[in-house]
């Protein structure tokens, strides 16, 4: 269960506040988080991963407290349990492919060891991407480094995956499979999915959609 509780979040010298009174989402769940450009969906969602955190309120994902952890262990916990897709993507763009895939580990400081390695072979086969490893973001397309993000969300096994409009720079057809092969992916390790996106053509695909205005709206 990912459960956030009496939130208040303002951002330093900026108008924009988001403030809620709960949100629960059951584990294994996949949600679509939508509104309007500027209503707060990458704000929730760097809440959650606890890059940034709220003035007020407590956030647990899967038991753990986060807001209650200290900077460097909010950063130990996103590294080793979520899953991330930035709505930038977020690539390095002076290392490869299979170092951008590898990313959380490297930073985590473990080991990358063979197992590893072929983990990150067969991510980037079930996107499309064989042999890309040697590759640098800027020698890839928008929809390809796209996926390349994809799979390093993925490399970790991570219970719960938070993505920032991931099918946002996709036409229809991409947008699908990319969306498709996540689902699938997230239904094989059972985790929890919180994707925002603006695409109302692929709500249907999500066990539940939530509507960040709806969920602010009785805070007003
Ligand atoms: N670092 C920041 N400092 C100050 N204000 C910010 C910062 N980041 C975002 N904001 C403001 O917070 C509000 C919410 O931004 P956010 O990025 O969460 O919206 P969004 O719903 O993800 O929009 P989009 O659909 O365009 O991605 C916006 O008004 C934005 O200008
Ligand atoms: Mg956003």
């Amino acid at each position: 269960m990912i459960h956030l509780e009496n939130i208040s979040f303002t951002y330093p010298k900026s108008s924009f506040s988001l403030a809620f009174s709960s949100l629960k989402v059951e584990a294994g769940t996949h949600v679509a988080l939508i509104g309007p450009s500027g209503s707060g969906k990458s704000t929730l969602l760097n809440l959650l991963s606890g890059i940034l955190l709220p003035a007020q309120g407590d956030i647990y994902i899967h038991e753990e407290k986060i807001t209650g952890k200290t900077e460097a262990a909010r950063r130990a916990f996103r590294l080793d349990k979520i899953g991330m897709i930035f709505q930038s993507f977020a690539l390095l763009q002076y290392i490869n492919v299979e170092n951008n895939i590898m990313l959380p580990l490297l930073l985590d400081g473990q080991p990358i060891t063979k197992a590893l390695k072929e983990r990150c072979r067969e991510l980037l086969k079930s996107v499309g991407l064989e042999g890309m490893e040697s590759r640098y973001p800027a020698q890839l397309s928008q929809g390809e480094q796209q996926r390349v993000a994809i799979c390093r969300a993925l490399i970790n096994n991570p219970k719960v995956i938070l993505a920032d409009e991931p099918t946002g720079n996709l036409d229809h057809k991409n947008a699908t499979s990319v969306l498709d092969l996540m689902l699938q992916q997230v239904r094989i390790s059972g985790a929890t999915l919180i994707m925002s996106t603006h695409d109302r053509s692929l709500f249907s695909k999500f066990d539940r959609v939530v509507d960040i205005n709806e969920l602010t709206r009785e805070s007003i």
